[in-house]
């Protein structure tokens, strides 16, 4: 399948992000709260149906693992849809399991087409990857790519009021006791704080965007204003910053489009009914809210 001019560039941003992954904790990936909830859906998504088609978007290793025993226990294949070859190769490498039933194929979510429908379309916070201009063409796509009993289940950033923040500083210190108590690793710790700025950015524009780019120039002066020699929480916000910094750079310039929490229930139920929505407990009380995981069904 073709993948469009205009989407070239985005590839090639994935293409580099991939080389980091593991760099990234929850809830850029899916933590133990969500995959156990993307298990849950799943099951009440295909009880007992035998050989279903599940279609993945994306390459997100966690679900691919999830989806290795619905191989194992279903008789399920599934096909991987990515428009960055390199990101599934490279995902390919963090998989604990080697799914037999699994291939891939390069293809653009918004256009794609495939010569059978689908029992399940799963994909970790895939929709906010989608601007505005394309998320009509993108939500009908799946719609008709799904069986009439086909659901998607999905896991999507919203924006709510509470992760509006006042500061770089801010964001980093909230996560400061968990990271001394050793509660978050200071991996966690640096993944929550950039998480933090990401969904507070979506309050800095019109355009719904969120990116690191707007807190970016911000971020250097706080890390070099940082001094270890002052305190044990210098030292521990420097590590934090540092670790933050190394492992976004690739991010920094990449956009995402959130809704607030009502504004995407209303266009997800343009296209797909909402049979169930749950929240992970495993990432801080307000990412966690504002990271809902839906089961949809075809209206
Ligand atoms: C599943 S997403 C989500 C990852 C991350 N958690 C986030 O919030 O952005 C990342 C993958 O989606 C792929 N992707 C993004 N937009 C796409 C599109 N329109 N068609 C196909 N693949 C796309 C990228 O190539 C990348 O491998």
């Amino acid at each position: 399948m073709k993948i469009t001019e205009k989407f070239k560039n985005h590839q090639k941003k994935w293409a580099r992000i991939s080389k980091h992954w593991e760099n990234f904790t929850e809830p850029s990936r899916p933590s133990r709260g969500d995959i156990a909830n993307y298990n849950f859906l799943l099951r009440a998504a295909l009880k007992n149906r035998k050989n279903p088609d599940i279609l993945l978007l994306g390459s997100t290793p966690e679900i691919r693992d999830v989806l290795f025993r619905f191989s194992m226990t279903h008789g399920a294949k599934v096909i991987c849809a990515d428009m960055t070859r390199e990101m599934f190769d490279a995902m390919s490498a963090l998989t604990d399991f080697k799914n037999a039933q699994e291939k891939f194929v390069s293809a653009n979510w918004v256009d794609m087409r495939f010569d059978k429908k689908f029992d399940v379309i799963i994909g970790d916070f895939v929709n906010g990857n989608i601007g505005d201009r394309h998320k009509h063409a993108y939500f009908s796509n799946l719609e008709s790519l799904l069986k009439e009993d086909g659901s998607f289940i999905t896991r999507d950033c919203v924006f709510i009021d509470e992760c509006k923040i006042g500061s770089v500083k801010q964001a980093f210190k909230s996560f400061l006791d968990q990271a001394r108590d050793e509660e978050y690793s200071m991996k966690k710790a640096a993944n929550m704080a950039a998480n933090t700025l990401i969904w507070a950015s979506r309050s800095l524009n019109d355009e719904k965007k969120a990116s690191l780019s707007y807190f970016w120039p911000e971020l250097e002066k706080f890390g070099k204003k940082l001094d270890p020699a002052r305190s044990e929480d210098d030292i521990l916000l420097k590590m934090m910053c540092q670790r933050m910094m190394k492992a976004w750079a690739p991010y920094k310039s990449k956009y995402w489009t959130f809704n607030t929490f009502e504004e995407n229930k209303r266009m997800l139920e343009e296209y797909f009914i909402i049979k169930k929505t749950l929240f992970a407990d495993d990432y801080g009380k307000i990412i966690t809210k504002a990271s809902p995981m839906y089961l949809l069904g075809k209206k």
